[in-house]
């Protein structure tokens, strides 16, 4: 799907995170027992050194609260005036009712609706395009999106294959309408072909919780890394091209190249094939690790606070994740 922009422009207007305070280094995990694996291994495979992980008593909405509360200071902007809450989430609190509604509820946001979007890890891509779409058709003037992640809660740390790639936290972003005529294209993409290769089996409608499937461990996530792999290091150059093109743009004129960050691999894999020198490329999945949804509004605050995004700046921001799903947008930083 290719979004040619939107009819009355959007700009983001605030931004806020919340990070977990217990970070977990790769050390601590290589001396978990029975999990053959090295602080060396992960760091030369993923680029990963350290990730964060929630307290037992804090779920999906609380991380989303805590970002939701610190975007909206950020922006002086009360909620009240919210048109819209919308959460991405691969572990919302509960299948229903939408975290988006906790989150909306707890904040003070009483004249918006609110609804949850569920993409993989392009979560965040596919609710800042809805955002805009509300926008660009006059449904909603502002719209708070939301990444906000506790994976830690589904890892299965017997396998060391995923155990070691994902972290929490949680991003949140004010898009509100804008005069000034922000660039924003996008490009979404699915192929469900790819479904089974990043998965969490159970506590679904197809194979409901049962103490089977607890045994079986299925309500934990499961993934098929090499074939995610290759997935995301062709769609991301594909996408990203792709949207360039529709831009009439190339890849000298992005101030700042912000990935999905999941692996260091394919975000250097990728930001070669586009012909991106280091200093366009952003990533800091070195303290975070794979925060899904997230992981793109934690990278733009990461961003804004080192001096690396500056107000006019061109941005290019891809995700992908399961589904399989992608998601890319092209904008001007505005903020
Ligand atoms: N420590 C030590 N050895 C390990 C570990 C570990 N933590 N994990 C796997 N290995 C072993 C494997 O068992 C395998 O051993 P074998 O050769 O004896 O079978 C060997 O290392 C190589 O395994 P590969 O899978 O080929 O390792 P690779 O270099 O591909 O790295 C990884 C695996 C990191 C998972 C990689 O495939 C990857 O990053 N894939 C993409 C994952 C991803 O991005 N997922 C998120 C998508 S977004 C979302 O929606 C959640």
């Amino acid at each position: 799907m290719n979004g040619r922009g939107s009819v009355r422009g959007a700009r983001i207007a605030g931004l806020g995170v919340y990070l977990p305070e217990r970070v977990l280094t790769n050390a601590e995990i290589a001396a978990l027992p029975g999990l053959d694996t090295s602080d060396e291994w992960i760091t030369t495979r993923t680029g990963i050194r350290e990730r964060r992980v929630a307290r037992p008593e804090q779920a999906s909405s609380d991380l989303g609260i805590a970002a939701a509360r610190a975007c909206l200071e950020q922006a002086a902007f009360a909620p009240a005036n919210l048109d819209l809450v919308i959460s991405a989430s691969l572990v919302p609190d509960t299948i229903f009712p939408a975290t988006a509604s906790l989150i909306a509820e707890a904040i003070g946001a009483r004249n918006a609706g609110a609804f949850d979007v569920q993409a993989g890890c392009a979560g965040y891509m596919f609710a800042l395009a809805t955002a805009v779409g509300f926008i660009g058709s006059g449904m909603a003037e502002h719209v708070l999106v939301i990444g906000t992640e506790v994976l830690s809660r589904v890892l299965d740390w017997q396998d060391r294959s995923t155990c070691i790639l994902f972290g929490d936290g949680a991003g949140a972003t004010l898009v509100s309408a804008s005069d000034n005529g922000t660039l924003f294209h996008f490009d979404l993409g699915n192929d469900g072909s790819g479904a089974p290769y990043l998965v969490l089996p159970a506590g679904g409608t197809r194979l409901p919780a049962s103490h089977a499937t607890v045994d079986a461990r299925q309500h934990y996530l499961k993934m098929d890394g090499r074939q995610v792999y290759r997935f995301a290091t062709r769609k991301v150059v594909e996408s990203c091209t792709n949207v360039l093109a529709k831009a009439g743009l190339t890849p000298a004129d992005v101030d700042l190249f912000v990935p999905h960050q999941a692996n260091l691999r394919i975000i250097e894999y990728a930001a070669e094939q586009l012909g991106f020198r280091d200093e366009q490329v952003f990533y800091n999945l070195d303290r975070y690790g794979n925060t899904s949804s997230a992981s793109i509004p934690l990278c733009l605050y990461d961003a804004v606070q080192s001096g690396r995004l500056k107000r006019g700046d061109t941005l290019l921001l891809v995700g992908f994740g399961a589904g399989l799903t992608w998601g890319t947008c092209l904008t001007t930083w505005d903020l």
